[in-house]
C-alpha cells in the first residue's frame, strides 16, 4: 500500500499487474531472505531494523513463544544525562533485532545522587502473576551502595515502573546475571564483593524479591552466566577489572548447589576472552542440535554507545564424562558465523560447525 501512495489512478491501473508481479517477487525475496540463517558478527556495529547500532549493553535475554527479546542499557548520545535507559529489541533468530521500546527511562528514583548507576538489566516473565519482572543493579557514582532495583510491566515491552532497591539476601550486590532452569525456575546471578564471590540465589514466587540463596560459589568473578546443558551446569564469569577485559573463566557442576569444579580458562587467556566480557548464555535447542551462544560485551568506556557485543557459540562438552569431552567449554575465535534457529545448528565462517552436532537437550 505505501508504494502506490500518490500514483495517479491511471498510472495505476497500467502499473497494477507489474505491480503484482514485483511485489509477489519481493516477498519470495523477503521469505527465501528470512528463511536463510541471518550472518552474526562478533565485535561489529550491530544495525537493528532502523540502521542503528543495538542498545542493549550488559543486557539479557529472554524467550517468550517463538520471540527473544533482548534488554540491555541504551547508552546512545544525546539521551538525557540525569535518566538511565533501558532498551528492548525483538528477533525470532537472535540475528535480526526490532526495536521495541525504551522500556525505562528513569529519573534518579531514590535519591542515589547525579551519577547514579542502572546496569545490567534482566527481565524474566512470571507465569503465575502474567507480570514482566525487570532486575536491574542499581548504584550510586562510587559503587558504593551495590543494590539490585525491581521494576514491572504488564506486557513484555511496555512502560516499566520502578517499584524498590534492595540488597538481595543483605548481601552486597553489584553485577547481576539471570538464570532460569529447564524446569522453568528462575535465579538471579549476583557478584558479592565481601564474600569474594557470587550468588546464585532462587526468586520468590511472584519474582519480586530474592528468597533463597542456592549457592555461593567463591570465585571472584562478575557478570556470572550460568547454562545447563547435557546434565551439566556452566557458570561463566569475569574477573574484577572493571571495564578492562580479562581472561573470563568456567566452571561445572551437577547441581546447582555445586560442589563446582574448578575454574578453567573459557579462552586462550592473552587473548582477554577476545577483548570481551560475560554477559550471558543463551542455549537454542533445536531440532537437529543444540547451541549454547557466548554473549559478552566489548565494553568502550569512553564512548559507551559504540560498546559491542561478542556472540559466539560454544564448544561445549556433552557432559558424559565416558567420552573425553564432558564438562568442557571453549570459546572459539570470533568470526562470522549463521544460526539456524530451527535446526540448532551454528555454523563458524570457514566451515567449521559448532558445536559438534550433539543430541537434544
Ligand atoms: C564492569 C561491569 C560493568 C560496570 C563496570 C564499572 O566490570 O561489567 O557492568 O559495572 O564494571 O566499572
Amino acid at each position: 500500500m505505501a508504494m502506490r501512495k500518490g500514483a495517479t489512478a491511471r498510472g495505476d491501473r497500467r502499473d497494477s499487474g507489474v505491480a503484482m508481479r514485483v511485489s509477489v517477487m519481493a516477498s519470495l525475496v523477503v521469505a527465501a531472505a528470512s528463511a536463510a540463517p541471518q550472518t552474526i558478527r562478533p565485535k561489529e556495529a550491530w544495525p537493528d531494523d532502523r540502521g542503528r547500532h543495538v542498545q542493549a549493553h550488559g543486557g539479557g535475554i529472554i524467550r517468550i513463544a517463538d520471540t527473544y527479546y533482548w534488554f540491555g542499557e541504551d547508552r546512545s548520545q544525546g539521551l538525557d544525562p540525569n535518566l538511565r535507559y533501558v532498551s528492548c529489541y525483538a528477533s525470532k533468530d537472535l540475528a535480526r533485532w526490532t526495536f521495541r521500546n525504551q522500556v525505562i527511562k528513569q529519573s534518579d528514583p531514590e535519591g542515589f545522587g547525579r551519577r547514579w548507576v542502572l546496569e545490567r538489566p534482566k527481565v524474566f516473565h512470571n507465569a503465575k502473576t502474567g507480570k514482566y519482572v525487570m532486575y536491574m543493579h542499581i548504584d550510586d557514582g562510587r559503587y558504593a551502595l551495590a543494590r539490585v532495583g525491581v521494576a514491572t510491566c504488564d506486557t513484555v515491552d511496555g512502560d516499566y515502573r520502578y517499584l524498590k532497591s534492595f540488597r538481595p539476601l543483605g548481601q552486597e550486590s553489584r553485577d547481576i546475571g539471570q538464570f532460569i532452569d529447564d524446569d522453568g525456575s528462575a535465579y538471579l546471578i549476583f557478584e558479592d564483593r565481601p564474600a569474594k564471590g557470587f550468588h546464585i540465589a532462587r526468586l520468590s514466587d511472584d519474582y519480586l524479591t530474592v528468597e533463597k540463596d542456592v549457592c555461593l560459589i567463591r570465585e571472584p568473578l562478575e557478570g556470572g552466566a550460568l547454562v545447563h546443558y547435557q546434565g551439566l551446569y556452566y557458570a561463566i564469569g569475569s574477573a574484577l577489572t572493571g571495564w578492562n577485559p580479562n581472561p573470563n573463566k568456567y566452571a561445572t557442576a551437577s547441581s546447582l548447589e555445586g560442589p563446582w569444579s574448578q575454574f578453567k580458562d573459557v579462552a586462550p587467556p592473552q587473548t582477554n576472552t577476545y577483548g570481551s566480557q560475560s554477559t550471558m548464555m543463551v542455549k537454542v535447542v533445536g531440532t537437529k542440535a543444540t547451541t549454547v551462544i557466548f554473549m559478552g560485551d566489548v565494553w568502550r568506556p569512553r564512548t559507551q554507545w559504540d560498546s559491542r557485543y561478542l556472540w559466539m557459540p560454544l564448544q561445549i562438552g556433552d557432559g558424559n564424562p565416558s567420552t573425553g569431552s564432558g564438562g568442557t567449554l571453549w570459546l572459539p575465535e570470533p568470526k562470522e558465523w549463521t544460526l539456524d534457529i530451527e535446526t540448532g545448528l551454528a555454523v563458524i565462517q570457514g566451515g567449521q560447525q559448532a558445536p559438534p552436532a550433539q543430541p537434544n537437550n
